[in-house]
């Protein structure tokens, strides 16, 4: 096993949306636009954005999440680890500490929409308390794909709002 990378999680800023932007290029055939990221920071009622950063001496961003709240549930729309920084747990702190933050604000069960053929982050979910609930037929492009749909019921999510540092 190699050595684990520190991480401490905090809000995305403005200025990590360059690094932001080479992970999504690595992780995703169908990447997110810089505008789509800076769209986001223009609804703080709706949308929270952190960032995973590596322990060093200059902020360096090691993955993100997106989450939407509404009404009281969390929806996950985008999460990405940098791909050298990967199977360090960085995406299950990310995520916990999302739930966590969508408690606070009131929100009671999670959902999310993943490529059929994402093993990885089904397990990555699936870990975490996660259920696939239906597929939504042909829902992603290039390549065109069904997309799972996971849900985080609401004891689970109790339990894992708990289990964030
Ligand atoms: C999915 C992704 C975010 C996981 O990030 P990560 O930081 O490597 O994940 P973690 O280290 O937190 O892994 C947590 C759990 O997920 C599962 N997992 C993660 N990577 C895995 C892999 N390569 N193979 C099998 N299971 C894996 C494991 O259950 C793992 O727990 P374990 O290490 O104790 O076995 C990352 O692979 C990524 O950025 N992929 C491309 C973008 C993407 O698919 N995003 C998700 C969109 S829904």
């Amino acid at each position: 096993m190699g050595k684990k990378t520190n991480i401490t999680i905090d809000f995305m800023r403005k200025e990590d949306i360059d690094q932001v932007m080479s992970i999504e290029q690595a992780s995703f055939s169908m990447p997110w636009s810089r505008n789509l990221f800076l769209s986001e920071f223009r609804s703080p009622g709706i949308s929270t954005l952190m960032v995973a950063l590596a322990d060093g001496p200059v902020r360096t961003v090691g993955g993100y999440i997106v989450i939407w709240l509404v009404e009281d549930e969390m929806h996950i729309l985008n999460l990405a680890v940098t791909p050298s920084l990967r199977r360090q747990g960085i995406a299950r702190k990310l995520v916990l500490a999302a739930i966590k933050r969508a408690d606070q604000k009131g929100a009671k069960r999670a959902f999310l929409e993943v490529r059929a053929s994402n093993a990885v982050a089904q397990k990555l979910y699936l870990d975490l308390g996660f259920t696939g609930t239906s597929l939504r037929r042909d829902y992603y492009d290039a390549p065109v794909e069904d997309a799972v749909i996971m849900a985080l019921e609401k004891d689970a999510f109790e339990v894992q709002s708990r289990t964030a540092e």
